[in-house]
């Protein structure tokens, strides 16, 4: 009779995990405000209150709430001044955006590899893609680990670089008491759904830098002055609406109690975890004073079971949990990625020397296609906020299925 659950053995059971976005009478009671106000956009007071909350929360000068997290690395950009002739360095393993925006400044994003330890930007790559055109780095503060940022910062000065923070995951992280995203020259972070601070849609840039801030205003803004004689830039309407901001405010409220839990949560699970041979918890860097989590990062190590691949094992580990439990895998690989195909839009098309340099399949990322192919397993954010009673069981069926790799090897 088999053990594991995948082949009809008893599962461990089903983990209660808290479902994802936590709501009270506080939120209710926002909107709810927003409704009888009328004032339900143009740059109303709930988007310039959670502008102020955001930013303090942070201890930046200022913040620039927009439509997502997509236009905020755009606005960036724009602010900055990249364009076309620009280059911009960007790691290969990222949600899409964070190089499809560089595209759509018509500068030309370089792709370039990981740490095999951390999963973040290689400050080593970085180096290498350096040439006369480069002008700014993108740093991603990627699942839960946060981007080497004094190497980060290094190159930037050394090479009079812009660095432009993509926080989307990871509001609340602290990189030797600092929070990221405000480092480097912006900070770019989501507010997507899924992500820790969410407003249902929405993004938001940080930057302690009035030129920036200023800039940013005008080019979410259509344009507009932010003040009288303030700098204008021909844009469009990035604005944010008025719900989605009192629904930010009111999250906030949640936050630090939030990546607290998960912090506490992970540091629990890695310790467990790594105790089961074959399962490697990523380097935390000692510079990281504070480490917020949309994933729990992991790296299954195949050799080190008997060459079972890792979707194997995510499958075994779900059906002892009865499917209770979703683990995630890395974003696709930037230069073979269905959603990174710039040559899908004739916008990108500008001419053929232009077509060679944003042709993601020029890139090399050794370590990106091996985390994505074999060994990156991501835990969701929600399930850190579960007890520990609920986690333990996660850890039990991670142990069974170890305890049982001779039957996992005849799974099909
Ligand atoms: C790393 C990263 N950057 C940027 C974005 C874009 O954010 P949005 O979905 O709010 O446009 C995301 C969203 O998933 C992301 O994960």
């Amino acid at each position: 009779m088999s053990k594991l659950a995948i082949l009809g053995g008893s599962p461990i059971g089903s983990v209660m995990s808290p479902k994802w976005p936590i709501w009270s009478q506080l939120e209710i009671d926002m909107v709810t405000d927003v409704v009888k106000s009328g004032e339900w956009g143009t740059n109303g007071p709930r988007q310039v209150e959670f502008e102020e909350k955001f930013s303090e929360y942070c201890s930046c000068k200022y913040g620039v709430m927009m439509t997502n997290g997509t236009h905020t690395l755009k606005l960036a950009m724009e602010a900055l001044g990249i364009g076309p002739g620009d280059e911009v360095i960007v790691p290969g393993s990222t949600w899409q955006a964070t190089a499809s925006s560089v595209l759509d400044v018509n500068a030309v994003p370089i792709l370039v590899d990981i740490t095999p330890d951390t999963y973040t930007i290689d400050p080593a790559s970085i180096k290498a893609a350096i040439t006369s055109k480069t002008r700014a780095i993108i740093p991603v503060h990627i699942y839960g680990r946060v981007c080497d940022m004094d190497a980060v910062m290094h190159i930037a000065k050394k090479h009079d670089l812009w660095v432009i923070e993509d926080a989307a995951h990871q509001h609340g992280s602290e990189w030797r008491g600092k929070k990221v995203g405000t480092i480097g020259n912006i900070g770019s972070f989501s507010l997507q759904l899924s992500k820790i601070l969410n407003t249902g849609e929405g993004g938001v840039c940080l930057t302690n830098e009035k030129l920036l801030y200023d800039r940013m205003y005008s080019l979410k803004f259509c344009g507009r002055e932010t003040y009288p004689g303030s700098p204008q830039m021909q844009s469009g309407n990035f604005r944010c609406n008025e719900f989605a901001a009192a629904i930010g405010i009111a999250q906030l409220t949640r936050l630090t109690e939030q990546n607290k839990l998960r912090h506490e949560n992970a540091l629990y699970l890695e310790d467990k975890l790594s105790k089961v041979d074959g399962i490697g918890i990523l380097r935390r860097d000692e510079r990281v004073t504070f480490q917020a989590y949309y994933q729990l990062p992991l790296q299954y190590k195949q050799e080190q079971w008997n060459g079972i691949h890792r979707n194997k094992f995510i499958k075994a580990v779900r059906a002892e949990l009865n499917g209770s439990f979703s683990f995630s895998t890395p974003y696709t690989p930037l230069n073979n990625s269905e959603l990174y195909s710039p040559f899908s839009k004739k916008t990108h098309k500008l001419s053929e020397e232009y077509c060679k340099a944003i042709d993601p399949s020029r890139f090399s990322m050794p370590v990106v296609e091996r985390a994505y192919k074999d060994e990156y397993i991501g835990i969701f954010q929600h399930h850190l906020l579960a007890g520990k009673y609920e986690l333990d069981k996660l850890v039990d069926a991670v142990v069974k299925v170890r305890e049982n790799i001779d039957e996992l090897a005849t799974v099909e």
